[in-house]
């Protein structure tokens, strides 16, 4: 990618507003000279979010601009999920996806009931997903459910009549979080929204497996989407077969140049977004893959280069890249409040609660 065209307004520690350390581009880079249009976000109404394959180019990128217009515009005052009650419904740990959902929920002024611990409900006793679900659909309007299984997924929604939106199910998918993550790399680069010159094509880099690890399997799929920014994609991984048996056809199909290599040092130095992450949870317990590649202060990162991890992190991403220029795994993790709040706006219909402001942008560019 060409540096030296790629003039994006970056705030820096000093300037952002929750002093994080890293990038912090500017949301504007997103929605200047923009158009946003609510009649395709229109389509999320009433709708679960599964899986990144509900979800194309275009309906990706105005969740994206929806976001950054809801974080760089004031609308607590507004209420727009006022009266809407957001079931949380953990059955695997977190500490990023749960309280981001629940911070964007009451910023919006919704309430919130919380399950933060699965072992807490009925499951203790042996009951079914299903018979919850039952349950869940007098208890909210919206449900947020993460599990250690892959299935679960479709065991609640078998009797769910209210929204889901998968927080990640076992080994399957993380759709929020590969939002999460393009809204923070479409800050950085926004070119990478339409086709752009060759020279700016960028070299992604996948440290991890995607077939066993939800939040990179989903944002490999979701990269998908941008290919026509993508120059390259290489995946570094220990494992033998990392895409597994639905991912390898899905980048043939894409026509995406991709390649696997086990050896990080092959590529480092050309990468300009680096992907990572080394936890996931296998059969029963949490396993760390691929920790062996490990990136620090020393790494022979190439300039302007930006590392992303969806979190929590091991030994495989070094605290001391933290107050670098290649931090961008910060803005991911903050930025999905937007892209949270973009969502479950959406997915309620809500968007007459919106200030005039937004409608105004959102009119006068349609
Ligand atoms: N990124 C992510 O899913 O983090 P948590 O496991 O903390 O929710």
């Amino acid at each position: 990618m060409n540096q030296e065209k790629t003039k994006i307004d970056m705030k820096r520690a000093s300037e952002n507003p929750i002093d994080s350390p890293g990038l912090y581009p500017d949301p504007e880079n997103l929605i200047k000279e923009e158009s946003l249009d609510l009649s395709i976000l229109g389509k999320l109404v009433g709708s679960s979010t599964v899986s990144v394959n509900q979800f194309d180019k275009q309906l990706i990128l105005e969740l994206c601009k929806f976001a950054a217009l809801l974080e760089a515009t004031e609308i607590a005052s507004s209420h727009p999920l006022d009266g809407k009650i957001i079931i949380t419904a953990f059955f695997e740990a977190s500490t990023r996806t749960r309280l981001s959902f629940e911070s964007a929920v009451l910023r919006l002024d919704g309430k919130v009931i919380s399950i933060p611990d699965g072992r807490t409900t009925g499951t203790a006793k042996g009951e079914s997903l299903a018979d919850i679900g039952e349950m869940l659909n007098a208890y909210g309007d919206l449900v947020v459910m993460r599990h250690t299984r892959t299935d679960a997924v479709h065991d609640i929604t078998s009797k769910l009549r209210i929204p889901l939106i998968n927080a990640g199910n076992g080994t399957g998918e993380h759709p929020t979080q590969a939002m999460a993550d393009w809204y923070a790399i479409l800050k950085w680069n926004p070119k990478l929204k339409t086709d752009v010159a060759d020279e700016d094509k960028v070299h992604l880099g996948i440290l991890g497996t995607p077939g066993s690890m939800r939040a990179v399997r989903s944002f490999l799929e979701m990269s998908l989407l941008f290919k026509q920014g993508i120059r390259k994609m290489t995946i570094v991984s220990e494992m033998a077969d990392p895409l597994g048996p639905i991912l390898e056809p899905l980048l043939k199909k894409a026509g995406i140049d991709y390649q696997v290599t086990n050896d990080v040092r092959e590529v480092l130095g050309d990468l300009d977004i680096i992907y990572m992450n080394s936890i996931t949870f296998l059969g029963d317990s949490y396993k760390s893959l691929d920790a062996r590649f490990r990136l620090d202060r020393d790494s022979q990162l190439k300039p302007g280069a930006v590392v992303l991890h969806p979190l929590a992190r091991l030994d495989e991403l070094s605290t001391s890249l933290d107050d670098t220029d290649h931090n961008l795994y910060f803005t991911q993790a903050h930025g999905a409040v937007f892209v949270r709040q973009a969502l479950l706006i959406s997915t309620l219909n809500r968007f007459d609660r919106l200030p005039a402001s937004i409608h105004t942008t959102a009119e006068a560019i349609k």
